[in-house]
């Protein structure tokens, strides 16, 4: 299951994309990244228009990409602007490839997939937090499962007790109040009541005990966000997903950080004990993802502990249904929750 397509994707962090065409595939679009000599990333169809060959196997010719066969050249748009031996230029005409836009910001290219207008929306804003006390990683993977698994894994509280036992938490059995607040293009559930995480993670959040300010986020069409803060010590994980395929989704994830002990410190103790989650998460939704293709069908049961896991697929629907778009807004809940 996957978001709708027509909306900003990352396509690649900016510093992989220098001199040298890019293959990039988004919601099984084959693309063709380039950046112009003038600096300006492009995106166009992997296809060349004379005879179908990959663009990204070719090479960059000042602000064109040249197709490796016979050298057509495309600028940003996908007008074909030469073809090699042709005298007379007008023959270049009408030979064009589909282009999609570009957008790149925050050391991110984003690709704009669907109708080529200006989009309504402009690529998500990773937090910036101005604040030379926060340290930062940037870390990106690929997960063998679909957008909506993962999103859902991410922003699920109950599993990390039994996935992660022993890593984060543990569960306590202890009564939680969440209230959920829906928009049209996003969901947030903040939880009241919560402890401060046990294991290596809670340690570095605060010592001794306290309860913490936990708020997960789901920006529409797949950015997950979780939001930890006790004390001074603040955590923002955010997530952006580009789906490959309905079984292939690249990750691309920012962790900001204010903790209680020097950033490198923080990274020696903390980065292990995450990738150490990171790889349990992976594991579990690449097996839930084959044994859905196993059993032939998904089959799902939303009971009120999965808090977001509902929102986050009536938001997706309400983006290709307009009368669920004005259903799906404006929604808010409270829950109590044992965890
Ligand atoms: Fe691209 Fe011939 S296939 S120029």
């Amino acid at each position: 299951m996957n978001p709708p397509p027509h909306d900003w994707y990352i396509a690649c962090r900016s510093d992989r994309l220098r001199h040298r065409p890019l293959p990039i595939t988004i919601h099984g679009q084959r693309l063709a990244l380039f950046r112009t000599a003038e600096g300006v990333p492009a995106a166009l169809s992997d296809r060349c228009a004379h005879r179908n060959a990959p663009l990204s196997l070719g090479r960059i010719q000042g602000n064109h990409i040249q197709c490796g066969y016979h050298g057509w050249e495309f600028d940003r748009s996908g007008s074909c602007r030469k073809i090699p031996g042709l005298a007379d230029i007008a023959g270049t005409k009408g030979r064009d490839v589909p282009s999609f836009r570009v957008a790149e910001q925050q050391g991110y290219v984003w690709v704009h997939l669907g109708p080529t207008e200006a989009p309504s929306s402009s690529p998500f804003r990773f937090p910036d937090m101005g604040d030379s006390s926060y340290g930062l990683i940037r870390y990106r993977t690929v997960f063998d499962a679909p957008a909506f698994y993962i999103l859902e894994n991410f922003l699920d509280v109950p599993h990390t007790a039994f996935l992660h036992r022993g890593l984060f938490r543990t569960s306590a059995g202890r009564a939680i109040s969440v209230t959920v607040r829906r928009l049209s293009d996003r969901v947030e559930a903040r939880y009241k009541g919560e402890p401060k995480p046990t294991g290596l993670i809670g340690s570095l959040l605060a010592s001794g005990t306290g309860e913490v300010t936990h708020v997960d986020r789901f920006f529409s069409p797949s950015i997950s966000q979780i939001e930890y803060r006790l004390g001074e010590s603040h955590i923002i994980e955010t997530t952006a997903l580009t789906p490959e395929n309905e079984g292939r989704t690249r990750l691309f994830m920012e962790i900001v950080f204010r903790l209680r002990i020097p950033k490198t410190l923080a990274f020696l103790l903390a980065g292990p004990v995450l990738f150490g989650i990171l790889r349990q998460d992976a594991r579990i939704v690449s097996r839930q993802y084959e044994n859905v293709r196993r059993f032939g069908e998904e089959k799902f049961s939303f009971t009120p502990i999965d808090v977001l896991g509902p929102h986050i697929l009536a938001l997706w629907k309400s983006q290709t249904n307009e009368r669920l778009s004005a259903a799906a807004s404006q929604i808010e809940q409270r829950l109590e929750i044992v965890l």
